[in-house]
């Protein structure tokens, strides 16, 4: 057999085997007798969102829409890789609630000895993520929130200043980007604003090195990834942020004692002693579980209140009132009293919901109680949020952005978990109310003396980028403000 026969015949060999692999892996809920989504052929289900024809939350509405009632979960594949899409609030409440110890891993990849920084609670799954989030919990403590609430006014008061007197057509996703790092230096990090342009830059640039298929691999793959020393940020940054840590904490360490202004220093004096390290990456989360959905959750806020401006006089009247029973100086108090602001706040989360699933791992095998249906130990899931809060059985016109769905009885007929945009249970956000407190009291500081309008160079209707996993405009939200003249 002369050389180039043998070449052919290995090759014939290798795409064999590649095919059989793939249509065994392809054929996971078939031999397990559970409704699927046909998949195709390399792309499983997900190959429009590959290809950027859609949003990954438009898939999964469609999805949900075709399959909810039929089955309390169906079989879909993310290329390759089997996943169970949950359709039914009552397996959400199991396995975010009450049988959540059988779901306790995301399934994210993370490298602690090759990228410590990625051992932040979003990544860490098993026996470390359980560790550190009992060490890091106490820290969100709302007692602290409540201290370090001067550290937040001060920076939304710098953005109220940014907003300037007059009328001017407003990169409003920029200026929020800009707000929501600063808030981030200042009460994660402890920086000042001095130091501002270099982490600024690090935050918007340590996905750099980041591709679709090269984290799909570390997820599929990830004992591969290991070996081949697979990085999922850009070392540069990765970097920066963990010298900037040791930085702050060692000045930190020389100071006897000091009021509380950032998260280093509840990290640094917890119970069980947190090691730089860890401490590093606890702040890294700021960046990675936090920045984008606060940059989207203010954008869509605003640009659905410069929609409909009767919302947004609403909105400003109770900010009003609120900031002169307060002699002009925001409070913990103050911020309670902000229950229409809030219910905006709610419904911009419903409708243009930041993270648009939620990801568990089974790490036991989960019998579903009435019912002939298992989840493996191992299976992979996915909770499609962004579809709940669309589904119109429970959100009735649920493309209109009202607020009212979010006046307390209301609420009260819903379903128990029809509302999520922070998770829920064990892995649901450990932050969720710094995440309000920082939202409303930017609110406060864009609607106490500033108008939104839509200006010509507005989307409408919203587009979602389809390149992102958290929801995003697919360009930057701009819009007209202008300065109220206090009368
Ligand atoms: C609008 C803002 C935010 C939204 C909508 C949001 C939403 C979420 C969601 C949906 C999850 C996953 C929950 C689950 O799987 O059940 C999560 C987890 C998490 N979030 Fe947030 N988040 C926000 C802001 C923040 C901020 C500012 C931080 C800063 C520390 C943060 C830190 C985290 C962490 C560390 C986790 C992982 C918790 C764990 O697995 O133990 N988030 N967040």
């Amino acid at each position: 057999m002369d050389l180039l026969q043998r070449c052919l015949w290995s090759s014939l060999g290798v795409v064999a085997l590649v095919y059989v692999l793939v249509k065994f892996s392809l054929g996971y809920w078939k031999r397990r007798g559970i409704l699927h989504v046909k998949p195709k052929f390399l792309w499983g289900n997900i190959s429009e969102v590959l290809r950027g024809k859609k949003h990954v939350q438009q898939l999964l509405l469609f999805l949900y829409e075709s399959y909810k009632g039929r089955a309390p979960f169906i079989g879909c594949y993310v290329l390759l890789k089997p996943f169970v899409l949950v359709l039914d609030l009552e397996l959400v409440r199991n396995i975010l609630d009450s049988d959540a110890g059988y779901f306790t891993s995301r399934g994210l990849y993370n490298n602690v000895a090759r990228e410590p920084l990625s051992g932040n609670l979003f990544q860490l799954d098993g026996h470390k993520w359980r560790q550190l989030h009992a060490q890091s919990a106490p820290a969100f403590a709302a007692s602290n929130l409540h201290k370090l609430l001067p550290q937040l006014l001060k920076t939304s008061r710098t953005l109220q200043l940014e907003l300037g007197v007059g009328k001017q057509d407003l990169n409003v996703s920029q200026l929020l980007d800009c707000y929501n790092v600063e808030s981030i230096a200042k009460i994660a990090y402890g920086l000042s604003s001095e130091d501002l342009s270099e982490f600024s830059l690090m935050t918007r640039s340590y996905w750099s090195n980041w591709s679709l298929w090269r984290a799909y691999l570390a997820l599929e793959l990830p004992l591969l990834a290991r070996l081949v020393r697979h990085r999922s940020y850009s070392q540069l940054a990765m970097d920066y942020f963990h010298k900037l840590v040791e930085k702050q904490l060692q000045q930190q360490r020389k100071r006897d004692r000091q009021p509380l202004q950032s998260f280093l220093q509840l990290f640094d004096a917890t119970d069980e002693a947190l090691t730089d390290a860890q401490i590093a990456a606890q702040a890294f989360g700021f960046i990675l579980a936090g920045l984008q959905p606060l940059n989207a959750s203010l954008a869509f806020c605003l640009y659905e209140l410069a929609l409909q401006p009767e919302l947004q006089d609403r909105v400003r009247a109770e900010i009003k009132q609120v900031m002169k029973a307060t002699e002009g100086q925001l409070t913990a108090e103050g911020l309670k009293q902000l229950s229409y602001t809030k219910q905006v706040l709610n419904e911009t989360l419903r409708l243009h919901t930041p993270y648009p699933f939620l990801l568990r791992r089974a790490t036991r095998e989960f019998e579903l109680s009435n019912s002939i249906f298992v989840i493996a130990r191992g299976n992979n899931l996915v909770i499609p949020v962004a579809a709940i809060h669309r589904d119109p059985t429970i959100y009735v016109k649920p493309e209109r952005f009202d607020p009212e769905r979010f006046r307390p009885e209301a609420v009260l007929k819903r379903p128990g978990m029809s509302f999520l945009p922070f998770g829920e249970g064990l892995r649901g956000c450990i932050a969720k109310q710094l995440a309000e407190q920082q939202l409303l009291i930017g609110l406060v500081a864009l609607l106490e003396h500033h108008k939104y309008e839509p200006s010509a160079d507005t989307q409408i209707p919203m587009r979602y980028d389809p390149g992102k996993l958290v929801l995003m405009p697919k360009t930057d939200i701009k819009l007209s403000v202008q300065w109220l003249e206090p009368h």
